[in-house]
Parts: structure tokens; C-alpha cells; sequence
């Protein structure tokens, strides 16, 4: 029967149990909002023991390295011990695009868990693709927990600010992370 130790507690698994189900049924206070692999609430970071397989589509090769999964989607059959990720790097959904002209675009990203940035301050946004470039961020509120970020496209320009400009969609996800 795994276990899984997370913020100070132990949880045992049934065999076979969905993670998220298992850290809720024993009133972990395990983030969540979809429970369908979409919003990346639940998302957590190992610190010990076996990555549990991740569908590719679900998260970046990047966030799989660095041992994020999402609990709502993994099964787990050895122990492991989990965290919560930093708040220096967190998911955010894209929420809206608005179109300035032909070469500017501003970006509103809700983040998912708490995350605090002052207007001015530089942000990195990694696509789900792994597309990713840094920003200044251009407005926040932290009541909304959206941030606000204009993408320009140039000749020669980051692939992240061609994807924004030609095939990003609100709903789409990121990782937003804070520049040191
Ligand atoms: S709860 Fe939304 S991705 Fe897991």
C-alpha cells in the first residue's frame, strides 16, 4: 500500500487509488479546482520517491523533470513524499487576448495558487508546448490573482510570442514563473 507524506502528514493509499482522491478522502488540504487534468490546481511537486507516469499532454517535458504531476491524474504504487510548488513558479491559465494591433497583443493569466508580482518586475511564461520567453509585467491584481503582460511580435521573435500571436486560445495553460 504506498504513502504519501505531504505537508508534515502521512496518507496511505488504497492499491490503485487516484492520489487526489486518497489526500481528500483523509482530509489532506490538497489543491484542486477541475479534477480533469485542465486547471493545474492540483498540481504538485515530488521530493522523494518514483515519478508515477504523466500523459505527455498534460504537463511539459520541463515541469515532468523538474517532478511536477498533477494529482488528480496519477495513480501511484510506491511511496512518495510531495510539496506544494514554490510561489515563485505557479500555473496560470491564459484568460484573455486582446489584440492592440498586427504586432502587439496583451495577455491576462489567472495563476491558480497564490503568487505576488509588482508591475515593472520580470516574469517567464512557459507554454504547455515548452515554448517560453520573459516579460514585464504590466499590471496584477492580486485580488484576482490575474496578471497582465503585452507579447509583441517581431520578425525573428520568440517562438512563445508566435505561438501567443497565432495559436493561443483563453483557457490555454502556462507556467508563470518569477524571475530572481
Ligand atoms: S484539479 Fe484541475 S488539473 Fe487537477
Amino acid at each position: 500500500m504506498p504513502e504519501i507524506q505531504f505537508q508534515g502528514n502521512r496518507y496511505p493509499l488504497d492499491e490503485n487509488e487516484n492520489l487526489l482522491d486518497g489526500l481528500l478522502r483523509q482530509n489532506a488540504r490538497a489543491p484542486y479546482s477541475c479534477r480533469a487534468g485542465v486547471c493545474h490546481s492540483c498540481m504538485l511537486r515530488i521530493t522523494a520517491g518514483c515519478s508515477p507516469a504523466v500523459a505527455p499532454s498534460l504537463l511539459t517535458e520541463e515541469q515532468i523533470k523538474k517532478g511536477y504531476i498533477l494529482t488528480c491524474q496519477t495513480r501511484v504504487t510506491a511511496d512518495l513524499s510531495l510539496t506544494l510548488p514554490t510561489r515563485d513558479e505557479v500555473p496560470g491559465i491564459l484568460t484573455e487576448l486582446e489584440s492592440l494591433n498586427s504586432t502587439e497583443i496583451i495577455i491576462k493569466v489567472s495563476t491558480r495558487l497564490p503568487f505576488e508580482v509588482s508591475i515593472g518586475e520580470h516574469i517567464t511564461l512557459v507554454s504547455n508546448a515548452g515554448f517560453e520567453a520573459t516579460y514585464p509585467v504590466t499590471g496584477f491584481s492580486s485580488d484576482s490573482q490575474t496578471l497582465e503582460c503585452t507579447i509583441v511580435r517581431s520578425a525573428g521573435g520568440s517562438p512563445f510570442s508566435a505561438w501567443i500571436h497565432s495559436e493561443a486560445r483563453t483557457g490555454d495553460r502556462l507556467m508563470v514563473i518569477k524571475n530572481g
